[in-house]
C-alpha cells in the first residue's frame, strides 16, 4: 500500500535509511547517542539545533571524545560542535573540522513525523544486546 518505501532494513553491508523514532520526542534533546550494530565505534550522534537535525559519527575521529557531550556553537552561521576532550571544532553540516581532520556525517530525513539517517549499520536509542545473549 505504501508507496515509494523501500524495505531494505535488513540488508547487511548496504546504506539504508534507518528509523530512529519520533521527531517531537527525539527533538527534546540537544543530542541523543544512537547505537550501532556494528559496535562502539560506529556509534552516531543525532544532534538537534536550531530546529534542524543532524547525525554524526559519536567518537571524535581525534582521539574518539564523546561528541554528544560537546559544547555546540554557531560562528558566521556555521553551526559546529566542539569535542569536549580536546576542543576541535567539527560542522555538524559537514563534519570539516578548522584542523585537517574530518567527521564523518550522515543524510537524516523527516518523513510521517518520524525521524531517520542514512547508516550501514542499524542504529537504536538503546544498546544492542550482547552477541552471546540471544
Ligand atoms: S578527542 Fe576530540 S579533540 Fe581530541
Amino acid at each position: 500500500m505504501a508507496s515509494g518505501s523501500g524495505d531494505e532494513e535488513g540488508n547487511t553491508g548496504g546504506v539504508s535509511w534507518r528509523l530512529i523514532g519520533p521527531a517531537p520526542e527525539l527533538s527534546k534533546k540537544r543530542c541523543r547517542l544512537m547505537h550501532s550494530s556494528l559496535g562502539y565505534d560506529s556509534d552516531v550522534c543525532l544532534f538537534y539545533v536550531k530546529g534542524e537535525f543532524f547525525a554524526m559519527d559519536a567518537r571524535c575521529s581525534h582521539s574518539g571524545g564523546p561528541l554528544c557531550e560537546g559544547d555546540i556553537e554557531e560562528a558566521d552561521g556555521v553551526l559546529q560542535v566542539f569535542c569536549p576532550w580536546h576542543d576541535y571544532n567539527f560542522d555538524l553540516r559537514t563534519g570539516r573540522s578548522g584542523t585537517s581532520l574530518q567527521q564523518q556525517v550522515y543524510e537524516v530525513k523527516l518523513e510521517d513525523g518520524n525521524v531517520y539517517v542514512k547508516h550501514r549499520s542499524r542504529l537504536s536509542l538503546q544498546p544492542f544486546p550482547p552477541d552471546r545473549k540471544s
